[in-house]
């Protein structure tokens, strides 16, 4: 069936995969980006602005898309950045741009479609978050901390929108090529005592680099999420990945089968 599809940074990476192969597959597809003049003329779907950055861009945004289409299906919310570097090293403001980005901007666009989604009495809402928004690596405190909110966030919500026929998914990759380290931040100043762990660290990012894996997986990923009717609320993604799966299935099923029986009884 086809399906209007609203997909959040779609002119790079996961998201510009996502919405091409969605497009190929007969969806309604716009997808977004900070400057769709630079890209629109390239892409087959519609691109239309957004910047998670700006009050004013994200209270245009539900107008902007109906416009567009009277009914949305499903908002992919992927777009967003990595604030990469020691933790103390970080400038707080650094930190603080990455959670306003990565978790607030997103949960501002989840908003703003929201009335919608309710008013239609359907509606998917799949977030991209990360392996590491349910366990943590050195080097990339805040983006972890950006990424376990999301996960927190969405899995509260995911109840309260059940009601409304509205189904709340995570994807969570491990590490892809796409051009997330070209369009990351990073820490200028440089404490000695960290010197040591920063070549160890500088070590196991090259290693992690090296055995990326094809972001064509994580998109196919995405588009059986969009294409299912009830799908799972987590879905992990990558390489070395497996024994998480095998755990968060033990470690949160009961606790979360206890929740939703509570709910419909
Ligand atoms: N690559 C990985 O290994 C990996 C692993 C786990 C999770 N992720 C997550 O996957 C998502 C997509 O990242 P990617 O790897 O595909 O990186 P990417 O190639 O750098 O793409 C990022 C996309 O997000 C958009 N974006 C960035 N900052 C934005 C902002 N402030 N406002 C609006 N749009 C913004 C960009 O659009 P414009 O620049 O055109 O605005 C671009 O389309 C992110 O949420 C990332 O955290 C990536």
């Amino acid at each position: 069936m086809k399906q209007n599809i609203l997909v959040t940074g779609a002119s790079s990476g996961f998201g510009l995969l996502v919405a091409t192969e969605l497009h190929k597959r007969g969806h309604h597809v716009i997808g977004t980006s900070r400057n769709p003049e630079k890209y629109a003329s390239k892409l087959p779907f519609k691109l239309i602005s957004l910047n998670l950055d700006s009050a004013e861009s994200i209270n245009s945004l539900a107008q902007s898309v109906f416009s567009e289409v009277k009914k949305l299906d499903v908002l992919i919310n992927n777009a967003g950045f990595l604030v990469s570097g020691i933790a103390e090293e970080t400038p707080i403001e650094l930190g603080r741009q990455q959670l306003e980005t990565n978790f607030w901007g997103t949960i501002k666009v989840t908003n703003a479609l929201l009335p919608q989604f309710r008013r239609q009495k359907s509606g998917k809402i799949i977030t991209v978050g990360s392996i590491v928004g349910l366990v943590s690596f050195p080097n990339g405190a805040y983006y972890a901390a950006s990424k376990h909110a999301l996960e927190g966030y969405f899995k509260s919500l995911r109840y309260e929108l059940k009601e409304f026929n509205i189904n709340v998914a995570m994807i969570q990759p491990a590490a892809f090529k796409t051009n997330i380290l070209d369009n990351s931040s990073t820490a200028v100043l440089k404490i000695d005592d960290y010197d040591l762990l920063r070549r160890k660290i500088e070590g196991f990012t090259n290693n992690l680099v090296a055995q990326a894996g094809d972001p064509a997986i994580v998109a196919g990923k995405v588009i059986k999420v969009v294409e299912t009717d009830n799908p799972k609320f987590r879905n992990i993604v990558g390489k070395g990945t497996s024994a998480l799966i095998h755990l968060q299935h033990f470690a949160y099923g009961f606790l979360e089968k206890n929740v939703l029986k509570q709910l419909n009884s």
